[in-house]
């Protein structure tokens, strides 16, 4: 540790840094130290959150990059490294789906988007951003996986659990590949975060229902899947890596 400033020196580019838990894990990294470029499409938002972590004293850039193009976020990347001249941490929490539907339900043509945003962006990002701390022998990389790949038992759609499943066989695999070269390549699973994209989707039924039925009887806040997700960033997690830390109040247990 260093003061609280455990991330002092570093840099990260945190993507879905616009909003939720991205936004929440991009403040924490700032206030303990790392220069932060808070990445999304959502060019308000990730301005709004640059310029809040840098009234708090800290250091930020936004990074408006639609993940969906392997073009955009190879340079913003590279502008990220570019910028400290070290790339030391990739958060990946971007992605997401936009309504609960069916399997049944779900149009043949939603398919793409949802799974590509979740997904491809991070094969796309592993792709920009492991080159570049391979030539520092040191990195860390964490993904929003959710619960909807760890257990059945919730209504989900079905593109978007493919994809957070998939999320998990590409940490794995990531992992293995990348850690002789000094990164770990890890995914946090959340469930019932109280986002407010996450809020809007949810009935008050549905979030009575939730409160209910899980141990610790309440929704989560963004802070603290953010906590796990800066936890796996740290150097003191250099020894785990390829691993999926389920946060949802005891949601699952297995
Ligand atoms: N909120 C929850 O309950 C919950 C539960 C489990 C998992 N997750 C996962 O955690 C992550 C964050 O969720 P949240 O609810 O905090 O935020 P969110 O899903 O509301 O925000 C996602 C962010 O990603 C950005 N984004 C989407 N597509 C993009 C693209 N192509 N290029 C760049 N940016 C793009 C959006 O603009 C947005 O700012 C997501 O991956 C989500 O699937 C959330």
């Amino acid at each position: 540790m260093n003061g609280g400033k455990e991330f002092e020196g570093q840099c990260a580019v945190v993507t879905g840094g616009a909003t939720g838990i991205g936004e929440a894990a991009a403040r924490e990294l700032a206030r303990r130290g790392c220069a932060v470029c808070v990445m999304d499409i959502d060019a308000p938002g990730a301005e709004r959150v640059a310029q809040g972590i840098r009234a708090e004293g800290g250091e930020a850039f936004p990074s408006v990059t639609d993940l969906l193009d392997w073009e955009a976020t190879r340079q913003g990347v590279g502008a990220a490294h570019a910028w400290k001249g070290r790339l030391d941490i990739v958060v990946h929490s971007a992605g997401g789906f936009p309504q609960y539907v069916s399997l049944l339900d779900c149009p043949a043509e939603a398919w793409d988007g949802v799974v590509n945003s979740n997904l491809r962006s991070m094969f796309y990002l592993l792709k920009a951003a492991a080159p570049l701390m391979i030539a520092r022998k040191y990195g860390r990389f964490v993904s929003l996986s959710s619960m909807a790949a760890r257990s059945g038992v919730n209504p989900n759609p079905p593109h978007y659990t493919a994809a957070k499943g998939g999320v998990l066989a590409l940490t794995r695999q990531a992992a293995r590949e990348l850690g002789p070269h000094g990164i770990t390549v890890n995914a946090v699973a959340p469930a019932n975060v109280q986002s407010p994209r996450a809020k809007a989707i949810r009935s008050p039924e549905r979030l009575r229902h939730i409160a209910q039925t899980t141990p610790v009887g309440r929704l989560s806040e963004p802070g603290e899947i953010a906590e796990a997700v800066l936890f796996l960033c740290g150097k003191g997690a250099g020894y785990i890596t390829g691993v999926t830390l389920d946060v949802n109040g005891g949601a699952t247990m297995v």
